[in-house]
C-alpha cells in the first residue's frame, strides 16, 4: 500500500520553514490505518514484547492499537506535569522547541522487553529521550516503530544499535 497517499503535507506549520506531515488522513481511513498498524504488529510479534511505550500525543495513536493487538500493556510517556504519580524525567530537544518528558516510575520493570512507537521520527530527540526513560527503569528496548521518518533530519543516527521500523520515509 502507498501510505504516502494518506499523508497531507502542510507547509509552514507550526512554524515558518516546517513541512508538517499530517497523519490524520491516514487515521481517517479505516483499512489504510489498520494496514499500517498491522505492519508494526507483525514486526513486533517475533520480539516477545512485554510492553509498548509511546510519547504523547501521537505516539499514543500508534502505540495503543499495537498493544491492543498484541494483548499487552501500553505505558504513556508524557510532557511534564501530566502524569499523576511518581515519575522520572528527561530533557529533550525537538525539531521545533525543547521539552521535558516523564514516565511513571512503575511503568516498566527491570528486564522487560519494550517496543517504542511514535508517528514520526524527525531529529530523533523524542525517541532518544523515550529510550533514556525506558532504560533508566531497566527496560530493554527491542524495537522502535514509526509511521513516518524524515530521513533528511538524520534522526536514525541517534538510534544506532537499536532495531528500527519505519513505514514511510521522506
Ligand atoms: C512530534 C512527533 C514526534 C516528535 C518527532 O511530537 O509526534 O513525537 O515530534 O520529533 P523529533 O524526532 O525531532 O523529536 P510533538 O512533540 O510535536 O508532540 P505531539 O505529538 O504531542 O504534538
Amino acid at each position: 500500500m502507498d501510505y504516502k497517499e494518506y499523508i497531507e503535507i502542510v507547509e509552514n506549520w507550526p512554524k515558518e520553514g516546517i513541512r508538517f506531515k499530517d497523519i490524520t488522513p491516514l487515521m481517517a481511513d479505516g483499512p489504510a490505518f489498520k494496514s499500517a498498524v498491522d505492519e508494526i504488529v507483525e514486526y513486533a510479534k517475533e520480539k516477545e514484547i512485554d510492553v509498548v511505550v509511546g510519547p504523547e500525543a501521537r505516539g499514543f495513536i500508534v502505540g495503543c492499537p499495537v498493544s491492543y493487538a498484541l494483548e499487552i500493556g501500553f505505558a504513556p510517556v508524557r510532557k511534564e506535569g501530566k502524569l499523576p504519580r511518581e515519575v522520572i524525567k528527561v530533557d529533550y530537544g525537538l525539531e521545533y522547541g525543547k521539552n521535558i518528558l516523564t514516565i511513571h516510575k512503575d511503568a516498566i520493570s527491570p528486564g522487560q522487553r519494550v517496543l517504542i512507537t511514535d508517528d514520526l521520527l524527525a531529529t530523533g530527540g523524542t525517541i532518544e529521550a523515550t529510550i533514556n526513560l525506558v532504560e533508566q527503569l531497566g527496560g530493554i528496548v527491542v524495537g522502535c516503530a514509526f509511521l513516518v521518518e524524515l530521513g533528511y533530519l538524520d534522526g536514525k543516527d541517534k538510534l544506532d544499535g537499536y532495531d528500527v521500523l519505519t513505514i514511510m520515509t521522506y
